[in-house]
């Protein structure tokens, strides 16, 4: 039995200033573990400081044992014993990590995204966690910012699609249930759109670019019943979310409804002095409190000032009994005034742990992620993947062995519980089939990781002879697989980067192999698009893993040989160069367009490289041969409260049972706005085995077609429309139709 409101309100009541402000108060872990994750500045308190004895949250830290202790100690001191609520950045997976988020999204499976979250859910509660950061809603358009590997992409309806998909996975009906916890849909809002890509910077957006692409996805979370909302870092039209009341209280409450806990990011509302927004820390306290921030994560400013701004008289108390109330309200959800540890369990712990049932669903969230760039045919033999079981296989590269195959926001379990590529392969083939070779360091020795140089000693010596070995292994193979990519720590938080190649080292490597053996099967590993073409030039065939988290190695070796089909689709661009950033299919429409191949001046093109990306969003090749016919719509006119249904037949004619997701996108073609020149409105993964065709159709209706207009009103506007349907944002014959 949870608590009564009136019981909640008669707690609040009987609390002291010092105590409701103590409930605002998030401290980091490490004035509670011996070990805490950190993201910013985290300073320890002096034991016998009664802000510890108050803070009402804390983060980082995690494991039944620890923090069952840990609260016991916390509610014997706490004055009204009210239970200590545990968070951390539970992104992609607890102990058993799965894709990384950019790699879920290209998943196009919201249903296998949530029972990710739901494992994750299920793992992290054992461990003593209350509520994760997660998801991450924002919208990413720019690959040089290291964040974008922790969203699923460049699309507003895919993102929402997915950030509701893990609320729902992450709470399910009802919090208190063992294996679940609160989800906070973050970062509020535009974080994605830091400018040039530049991590913790200033946003440059207008509202109407605001409100058609960034917002949506926070909204689809709040809509699926997130618990919390985080600010973010950046500033908005010149004012930092964590001290926007526009932003938090019409936007987030009003508009969008939501009515849980609004959290700052780390630090955020001291940084509002460094953003040059507030005088001092007091300033930033009363700033971010009159905003609407009802926790403070690890800044200290409401632990320092806001028990002062209230006695004298800056802030009404009743606002901070509001903040407080939300907050008692999630424990009281949570069900932790009936049992403060919640599911914190070392029994579970080892049970859930990394089971057998949670490694099979990380293994098929990686087969169904990566995405088949390039797989040309090769000579008589056919293509070059799968590969050939006869043939013999060196796979080489810095990938092969032991690196992480996590990214850097999974903070739990250990690296060591990762399957490596080396360890799929022994599984996968015979002895005599295969063979390794390292090849080189994952990271040119001069490379800059978390603020410090990466450093492999007697590098020289060591990329001299990796390098001999490898090719002397590539020249005994018929086939080599060249495991390549980011080290872990280059994508994520503070990532920021104006190279998107390769590293020398490892591009030295491939054009080395390619001279002894060009049958090359490139395998990258990244958190963000980079730039492949050199890449491409060099490879027979081409597979994006992404960062596929604990059963990395298996996944992939289940698509190299061909126990499935890669169905992965990409949702960011892939650009030629880096100049092309930021980029998304979905750009607003030109007033001068370049038709491809077009020569004609004065258009909008870059002079020195296409407009269109590389690899686009929603592309993604397979090992069987699909067609999708011309769409057929069912009538072409229609107006609000009717739909039309556009119908395609899609077709599998290759050798191999596949899986296709089917894309919609809509144009609109003339309206009161700019309009983007298409935008995903739906999509379906379709499984077919050889020789087998299935109708998929998509029912249109008049909501869809509904946008932020330019007087601030969202609705729909009559005229024509096109629409596409096909494999990619570059595929498919337009059809033409109207809404009157
Ligand atoms: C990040 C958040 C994260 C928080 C807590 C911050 O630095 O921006 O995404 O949830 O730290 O770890």
């Amino acid at each position: 039995m949870t608590m009564t409101e009136r019981e909640l309100r008669i707690l609040l009541n009987d609390m002291s200033l010092e105590e409701k402000v103590g409930q605002m108060v998030q401290l980091p872990g490490q004035n509670y573990g011996s070990f805490a994750a950190v993201t910013g500045k985290a300073e320890k308190k002096e034991d016998g400081q009664p802000i510890l004895d108050q803070a009402g949250s804390t983060l980082g830290i995690y494991g039944a044992e620890k923090l069952k202790k840990i609260q016991k100690a916390y509610m014997e001191k706490q004055p009204h014993h009210i239970p200590l609520m545990f968070m951390l950045d539970v992104i992609h997976g607890y102990e058993t990590a799965f894709q990384c988020p950019l790699g879920m999204g290209a998943s196009f499976d919201p249903e296998l995204v949530k029972k990710c979250a739901e494992i994750a859910a299920k793992e992290a509660a054992a461990g003593g966690i209350h509520v994760t950061f997660s998801p991450m809603a924002d919208l990413a358009r720019d690959a040089r910012w290291g964040r974008v590997m922790e969203s699923t992409g460049e699309d507003p309806w895919l993102n929402g699609k997915m950030a509701a998909a893990m609320v729902e996975g992450f709470q399910g009906e009802n919090r208190n249930q063992t294996g679940k916890v609160s989800s906070c849909v973050k970062h509020f809002a535009a974080y994605g759109a830091a400018t040039a890509g530049l991590d913790y910077t200033n946003v440059e957006l207008s509202e109407h670019t605001l409100r058609e692409y960034y917002l949506k996805a926070y909204q689809e979370g709040i809509h699926a019943g997130c618990d919390m909302v985080m600010t973010s870092f950046n500033t908005w039209n010149g004012v930092p979310s964590t001290g926007n009341p526009w932003l938090m209280k019409e936007v987030l409450r009003k508009e969008m409804g939501f009515d849980g806990i609004v959290i700052s990011d780390w630090g955020a509302v001291g940084e509002m002095v460094n953003h040059g927004f507030c005088e001092d820390r007091k300033e930033a306290a009363e700033r971010a409190l009159k905003a609407g921030v009802d926790i403070d994560m690890c800044s200290d400013c409401y632990a320092d000032y806001l028990v002062d701004l209230v006695r004298e008289g800056v802030i009404d108390e009743k606002e901070i009994d509001e903040a407080v109330y939300r907050i008692l309200l999630l424990k009281n959800e949570l069900g932790l005034f009936e049992n403060p540890y919640k599911d914190a369990d070392e029994q579970r712990e080892k049970e859930l742990f990394l089971c057998e049932g949670h490694r099979r669903t990380a293994r098929e969230m990686v087969q169904k992620s990566a995405v088949l760039l390039k797989n040309e045919e090769d000579g008589k033999a056919g293509k070059l993947l799968p590969l050939n079981p006869a043939e013999k296989i060196a796979f080489i590269g810095p990938y092969i062995e032991g690196e992480d195959m996590r990214s850097s926001w999974v903070v739990t379990g250990s690296a060591k519980n990762s399957v490596s590529i080396c360890q799929a392969a022994k599984e996968a083939f015979r002895e005599d089939q295969i063979c390794f070779a390292k090849g080189c360091t994952l990271l040119d020795n001069d490379t800059l990781l978390n603020g410090s140089e990466y450093h492999s000693d007697s590098w020289e010596e060591d990329n001299d002879r990796l390098l001999c070995e490898a090719i002397q292994t590539a020249k005994q193979a018929d086939v080599v697989v060249l495991c390549l990519g980011e080290q872990n720590h280059q994508s994520g938080e503070a990532t920021s980067r104006t190279h998107l190649t390769l590293p020398k080292i490892q591009r030295t490597l491939l054009s080395e192999i390619s001279k002894v053996n060009p049958r090359i099967v490139t395998v990258i590993f990244s958190g963000r698009p980079l730039e492949l073409s050199e890449v491409e030039t060099h490879s027979k065939a081409m597979l994006e893993v992404w960062m596929p988290g604990t059963e990395g190695g298996h996944g992939i070796m289940d698509l190299l040989t061909g126990v499935c089909s890669p169905s992965g689709k990409l949702t960011m661009s892939f650009p030629y160069t880096v100049g092309q950033e930021p980029m998304s299919y979905s750009q607003f429409t030109s007033g001068r367009p370049c038709p491809k191949g077009s020569k004609a001046p004065f258009l909008t093109r870059y002079l020195d490289c296409s407009t269109a990306p590389l690899y686009p969003f929603g592309y993604g090749l397979s090992y069987t041969d699909f067609s999708i016919s011309e769409p057929t719509l069912d009538r072409t006119e229609m107006q609000a409260g009717e739909t039309i249904v556009a119908s395609v037949t899609v077709a599998n004619g290759g050798k191999r049972t596949g899986c296709e997701v089917v894309q919609l996108y809509i144009q609109d073609v003339a309206a009161s706005c700019v309009r983007p020149v298409k935008e995903l409105k739906g999509f379906r993964r379709v499984e077919l085995a050889p020789g087998e065709a299935q109708r998929v159709t998509f029912s249109i209706s008049e909501e869809m077609l509904r946008f932020h207009r330019g007087d601030g009103s969202f609705g729909s506007e009559p005229g024509k429309f096109r629409l596409w349907i096909g494999n990619s944002s570059e595929d498919g014959e337009a059809r033409e139709f109207f809404l009157y």
